[in-house]
Formats: structure tokens, C-alpha cells, sequence
């Protein structure tokens, strides 16, 4: 029963109705040792299709469907490319900002822009968001419904009096957040369509350290991103004693996510689940009797040396994810038409 609910709220019984999202994460940092001053990652879907950063200056299209994106707008990677060296540049003066207002002298900042839109291909719902962030934290997020600037920190409030009050700007933003960022969207998901609407099925294991410790069943290689994953006893979902992981993306484009069962009791029927939106059959993978396998330790060695080079795998991936959440972080839109009004904090103050 509750299955059917998360299921329903995940949209994946639904079968007709996709969430489809474009997405730009601008990171500024200074004086972090071999990383670019400034980058930015466009992605659909959790892809990542075009990338941009201060050491080559230059816009690379990260999936083949790109091409025909870039032979149909011949401007379009210069164009992002001259855009993206403007931010650049902006943010290279909003950390200066930054660090005047909290007072700091030297040392590693960060400075990020998440911003994009969100599209129901069946009722045509649209959601768009701006998000800019100091150090880690929430610095200014744009509130699309009251269309004002709200300031989680002191520091920010400098700015949003100032943004606030640039109307023009605002109204701008609004209608690149709500219509010009959508329609790019649109048009992307459809240069994209074998590739962005395929599916992909997993492969899933099941993971234990030892006899005793916590079971984790892991499923690489989907896509999309829209998974459900999760552990049945005796043909009943668990919600209790599990750990679900966050569903992270690989290198080639497709996902991975973990669902570890805490302590799995001996003599139990247990089962893991796997559900992709927009396939019917789940991948079932069942537990196999958990015993103390004190009979025949020799064994488990293999065993054992499989399940750590994987978790570190593991590990290594979801490090690779945090620094690749960090790298990307902070604004703009799609192709070319952007305001430059909202890219600067607030340079002379
Ligand atoms: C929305 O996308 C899904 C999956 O691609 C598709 O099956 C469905 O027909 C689409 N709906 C509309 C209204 O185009
Ligand atoms: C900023 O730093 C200086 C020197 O450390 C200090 O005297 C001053 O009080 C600080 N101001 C704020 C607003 O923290």
C-alpha cells in the first residue's frame, strides 16, 4: 500500500507523465589549488550536455546529440562561450563582494549559481528556480511566486534591496526562467530523444562485508534517474531497519543507487527490488539464506576482497559525485538570451 503511494508520488506508474529539467550550475572559487577559477555545467535530465570552464574558455558539447544542436545554431557554443566568460568575470568580482561583506581577508571561497526549469510534458506544468550560494551556504534564491529576491544571510541583504528594485530586471528573469528556459528544454529533449528517452536497465548486486554486517544491494547502469529501489520480507515492503542512498550519476551517463538492509534476520525470505520508470517488470534480486558461514570460512575471502573493492568503488563514486555537486554550482539559462543584470551581486558595493 505504501509502495503504491511513493510510487504514485514518483510519478513511475504513471506512465505517461515525465518531468523533464534543464539545469546550470556556475562554481567560482579562488585560490583553490587546480581547479578553474570558473565553470559551468548545463545539463537535461541529470545529464550533463555542455560545459564550459576558465582554463579553456571555451563551450564543449558533452553529448552527441549536442552536434545536431550546434550544426542548427551555428552561434550557439560561441555564443555560450562569450556569455559564460562574462560570468566569469562576474564572479570572479562577486567573490571580492562576498568576502568584503564577511569580513574575510584570504583563503578558499566558493561562490555558486544553481538556476533552471523543470517541465511536466503532460500538463505542461513549468518550475524555475535561481539559486546562489557563498561558501556552502545559501547566499540569495530567487522566489519565482512572489518575484523578489529572499536573503538567508545578512550579507545578502545588500543585494536583494538592489535586485528588488530592478523591476525590469526581474521581469526579465522571470520570463527566461518560465518561457525561454523551457522552450530550450523542449528543444532539447527532442535533439536528445533516443538518448534522453531510452531506458536503461541496471545491474544489480547484493553486497555484504560479513555474515553479520548490513546488506546493500546496489543497482548500476540505469537511466533515467526516475528509479525506486527497495527491500521486501516474506513478499512485505520494509520501511524500517533500511538505508536508502541517493541516486547518483556514473561517468557514462547512466545512474547508480544503494538500499542497504540494516540487520537482516536469519531464516527470513528477503528481497530486493528494483523499480525504472516506464518499465513494467521490477528487478527482483533475492537474499539467499544469510548464515554465519562459519563452516566454511575459506570461502568468503574472494568474497570479502569483491565486496571491499566494491564498496571503495562505491565510495570513489559518491566522492566524484560530491566534488562534481560542488564544481557545478550556480546559475544561468540556456542558450544566449540571458539577462546580464542578476550576474553581478553587487560589484561597487
Ligand atoms: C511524455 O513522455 C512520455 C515518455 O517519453 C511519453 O510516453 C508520453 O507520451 C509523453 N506525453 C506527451 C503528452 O507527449
Ligand atoms: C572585521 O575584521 C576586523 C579585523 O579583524 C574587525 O576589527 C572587525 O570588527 C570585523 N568586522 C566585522 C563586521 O566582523
Amino acid at each position: 500500500m505504501k509502495t503504491v503511494i511513493y510510487l504514485v508520488l514518483l510519478g513511475i506508474n504513471s506512465a505517461a507523465s515525465v518531468i523533464h529539467s534543464l539545469k546550470y550550475f556556475y562554481t567560482g572559487s579562488s585560490h583553490v589549488p587546480n581547479f578553474p577559477e570558473f565553470v559551468s555545467v548545463g545539463s537535461v535530465d541529470e545529464v550533463q550536455m555542455i560545459r564550459y570552464d576558465s582554463s579553456t574558455e571555451t563551450a564543449e558539447p558533452k553529448q552527441d546529440w549536442m552536434k545536431k544542436v550546434t550544426e542548427d545554431n551555428p552561434e550557439y557554443l560561441a555564443g555560450e562561450a562569450e556569455h559564460w566568460s562574462r560570468i566569469q568575470q562576474a564572479f570572479k568580482a562577486n567573490i571580492q563582494t562576498a568576502k568584503q561583506r564577511f569580513n574575510q581577508t584570504a583563503g578558499v571561497h566558493i561562490a555558486q549559481r544553481m538556476f533552471g526549469c523543470e517541465w511536466d510534458n503532460e500538463t505542461g506544468e513549468v518550475k524555475g528556480y535561481d539559486q546562489h550560494g557563498y561558501d556552502g551556504e545559501d547566499f540569495i534564491v530567487f522566489d519565482l511566486k512572489t518575484e523578489t529576491w529572499i536573503a538567508p544571510k545578512p550579507q545578502a541583504v545588500i543585494t536583494k534591496l538592489k535586485w528588488d528594485d530592478n523591476k525590469a530586471s526581474i521581469a526579465q528573469w522571470k520570463n527566461y526562467l518560465t518561457q525561454v528556459c523551457p522552450e530550450w528544454l523542449k528543444k532539447y529533449v527532442n535533439y536528445g530523444r533516443s538518448s534522453l528517452l531510452r531506458t536503461a536497465l541496471p545491474s544489480v548486486s547484493l553486497l555484504q562485508k560479513t555474515p553479520s554486517s548490513p546488506v546493500s544491494c546496489h543497482a548500476t547502469g540505469f537511466y533515467p534517474d526516475r528509479a525506486m529501489m527497495f527491500w521486501r520480507k516474506d513478499g512485505e515492503d520494509l520501511h524500517d531497519g533500511v538505508e536508502k542512498g541517493e541516486i547518483l550519476p556514473n561517468h557514462d551517463g547512466t545512474f547508480q543507487m544503494s538500499v542497504e538492509l540494516k540487520s537482516p534476520a536469519p531464516g527470513q525470505k528477503y528481497e530486493c527490488v528494483f523499480q525504472l520508470s516506464g518499465v513494467k517488470d521490477d528487478i527482483i534480486t533475492k537474499l539467499e539464506n544469510i548464515r554465519s558461514n562459519k563452516e566454511k570460512p575459506t570461502d568468503m575471502t574472494p568474497t570479502i576482497v569483491a565486496l571491499v573493492v566494491l564498496a571503495l568503488v562505491i565510495a570513489i563514486a559518491a566522492i566524484g559525485f560530491l566534488i562534481y555537486k560542488k564544481k557545478n554550482a550556480k546559475r544561468p539559462p540556456s542558450p544566449v538570451s540571458n539577462p546580464e543584470v542578476m550576474e553581478q551581486l553587487n560589484p561597487s558595493a
